[in-house]
C-alpha cells in the first residue's frame, strides 16, 4: 500500500500550475534550450566586453590625440629672462601653467608647474637650483625635473623648447603630459 504522504505529493505535482499552462516547457528539450540560452548569454556578455573595450580604446586614442595637439608658441624673449631666473607662463590651448628656467647663458628648461603629488604649483628656488613644492615640501631637480625628495613619485612633465635668437619657443612635450 502506498504511503499517504507520498501519494499526496504525487497528486500535487501532477497538477499543472497556472504559469506552466501559459508558458509550457518541453521537458525533453528543456536542457537544450537552457544550454543554447546560456551560450547566447555568454555571447552577449562577450560582445558587451568587446564593445566596452573598443569604446575605451577609441576614447583613449581620441584623448591622446587631443593631448598631443600642442600649438607652437613663443614663451618669452631670450633677453627678458636673466640667468638663474624663472618665468611662469600658460600653455594657451590647454590653460595649463608651466615654468621656464634659465640655467645658464644658453641653457633653458621648462616643466609643467603642477606638482606630480597633488598638483600644487612648484616654485623655482634659485639658490638651491630646485623646483620646490610648498604644499608638502616636495622638490624636483631644476635641470631635469626628477624628484629629489618629498612625497612626489613622478618627475615633472618636461616641455620641449626651442631657443632661437628671437626668443624661447614651446613646441611640444619631451616627457609626460600636462593634462
Ligand atoms: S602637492 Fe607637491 S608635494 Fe604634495
Amino acid at each position: 500500500m502506498q504511503d499517504p504522504i507520498e501519494k499526496r505529493l504525487q497528486d500535487k505535482y501532477k497538477e499543472v500550475p497556472k504559469w506552466a499552462e501559459d508558458f509550457p516547457i518541453d521537458q525533453d528539450r528543456d536542457s537544450n534550450v537552457s544550454r543554447r540560452d546560456f551560450i547566447r548569454y555568454l555571447g552577449l556578455v562577450s560582445l558587451g566586453f568587446f564593445t566596452g573595450t573598443l569604446g575605451m580604446w577609441a576614447k583613449s586614442l581620441f584623448r591622446s590625440e587631443q593631448v598631443h595637439n600642442y600649438k607652437r608658441m613663443k614663451i618669452i624673449d631670450k633677453e627678458d629672462l636673466k640667468i638663474g631666473e624663472s618665468y611662469v607662463f600658460e600653455i594657451p590651448n590647454l590653460k595649463e601653467p608651466a615654468i621656464l628656467v634659465r640655467l645658464s647663458q644658453d641653457e633653458f628648461v621648462a616643466f609643467g608647474q603642477k606638482c606630480t603629488h597633488l598638483q600644487c604649483p612648484v616654485i623655482w628656488k634659485k639658490d638651491e637650483k630646485i623646483l620646490f613644492c610648498p604644499c608638502h615640501k616636495g622638490a624636483f631637480n631644476g635641470a631635469t625635473g626628477d624628484v629629489l625628495y618629498g612625497p612626489p613619485e613622478r618627475p615633472l612633465p618636461k616641455l620641449k623648447i626651442e631657443v632661437l635668437s628671437d626668443g624661447i619657443y614651446f613646441v611640444g612635450m619631451e616627457r609626460g603630459e600636462l593634462v
